[in-house]
């Protein structure tokens, strides 16, 4: 049993930064990765059809004999985690209360300011807040969604001047709002992380996915 890959699977490239910092902490494990390009976005469709690209997605993985499924994709993570562990009969991992828990982790319970950004979808799954919640009540949570990141993630503009420009309208929502953490809710965000971090400004932590 120990000898099987683990299976992680996104709507696209940007869970390849969840392998990453997967293969950095167990560098003796072997990965199958899925990215859907075919069918990427996911965070801008129903919640049916997330569950049956994920439930798709997890049987895709499952027949290469895994030992662990890590759902990467943080809308697949927020709308479809439950039917995956009823139907997969495996372990699995999402990302959505790490992500939430570390950032607590990071800037305390004491009354900690978090903002995220995600999906359309996961935004308004409310799964964010609600798992931050559960390991901080006393949190001041804003989200927003932040769409044109993922193909902008995907073409590789990484710093384009298109690029700032989205993403100082899209972050804007939180120059009053001041977050001590930020959480990159979404698997292409870290991709563009230089920009997002100009943008909120240097003090602000990012907390990925990863
Ligand atoms: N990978 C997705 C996520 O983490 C974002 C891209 C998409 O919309 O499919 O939410």
């Amino acid at each position: 049993m120990n000898n099987l890959p683990i299976g992680i699977f996104d709507s696209g490239v940007g869970g390849l930064t969840v392998y990453r910092a997967l293969h950095d902490r167990l560098p003796n494990e072997r990965f199958v990765y899925l990215g859907d390009t075919a069918r990427v976005p996911y965070g801008t469709k129903s919640l049916v059809t997330v569950e049956r690209y994920a439930l798709e997605n997890a049987a895709f993985l499952a027949a290469f004999g895994i030992k662990l499924l890590v759902v990467a994709c943080n809308t697949a993570s927020a709308l479809a985690l439950p039917q995956i562990r009823k139907q997969i009969g495996l372990d699995v991992v999402g990302v959505i209360g790490p992500g939430g828990r570390k950032a607590v982790e990071v800037i305390g319970c004491e009354k900690p300011r978090i903002g995220v950004i995600a999906t359309e979808a996961t935004v308004a799954s409310n799964a964010y807040p609600e798992r931050i919640y559960d390991a901080c009540d006393k949190a001041d949570i804003l989200q927003a969604a932040c769409p044109l990141f993922v193909p902008l993630a995907e073409e590789g503009w990484t710093d384009e001047p298109e690029t700032y420009s989205i993403a100082k309208r899209y972050l804007e929502v939180f120059k009053d709002f001041r977050p001590q953490a930020l959480v990159m809710g979404c698997t292409h965000y870290p991709i563009l992380s230089n920009v997002i971090q100009q943008t909120v400004g240097e003090s602000v932590k990012l907390i990925d996915s990863g």
